[in-house]
């Protein structure tokens, strides 16, 4: 098997606050990701296809195809938003790394494996040069 990797970027604004709680109570546990008036990263979301090469070409996915995946279903969705108020898929959710990978993998998975001759193996996401996440579809 062959893992084979796209990264691609976007910048982003965000905060992490639920509205269940107070202010006092959101501060405590985010810090400053609870300000009010958001705060933004330069995110780097590096997509994982696992798989066999296919014998006519030598790839486990085209890395355009997967490239213009990315950027089509999600990278145009998001990039330069506000993650909490701009984008359909994550509406009502807390905006944390954990979710966002969660709803990328949701989104990838089923054209990531019509396009390639195995399946979608990883989703990273990094949202500073200290803090990235993982996600492998469980
Ligand atoms: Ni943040």
């Amino acid at each position: 098997m062959v893992y084979i990797s796209r990264k691609e970027f976007f910048n982003a604004a965000h905060k992490l606050y639920n509205p269940a709680w107070t202010k006092e109570e959101n501060e405590e546990c985010f810090g400053p990701c609870a300000n009010e008036y958001f705060h933004g990263h330069n995110f780097e979301l590096t997509v994982t296809v696992v798989g066999t090469p296919n014998p006519m070409t030598g790839f486990v996915i085209d890395l355009k195809k997967l490239g213009h995946l990315m950027k089509t279903l999600i990278i145009d969705k998001i990039d330069h938003r506000n993650l909490n108020m701009d984008v359909d898929f994550l509406k009502g959710k807390m905006t944390s790394c954990e979710n966002l990978v969660k709803e990328f993998w949701d989104i990838l998975a089923l054209p990531i494996s019509t396009n390639s001759t195995g399946k979608l193996y990883k989703i990273t996401l990094q949202e500073t040069h200290k803090n990235y996440v993982e996600y492998f579809g469980e």
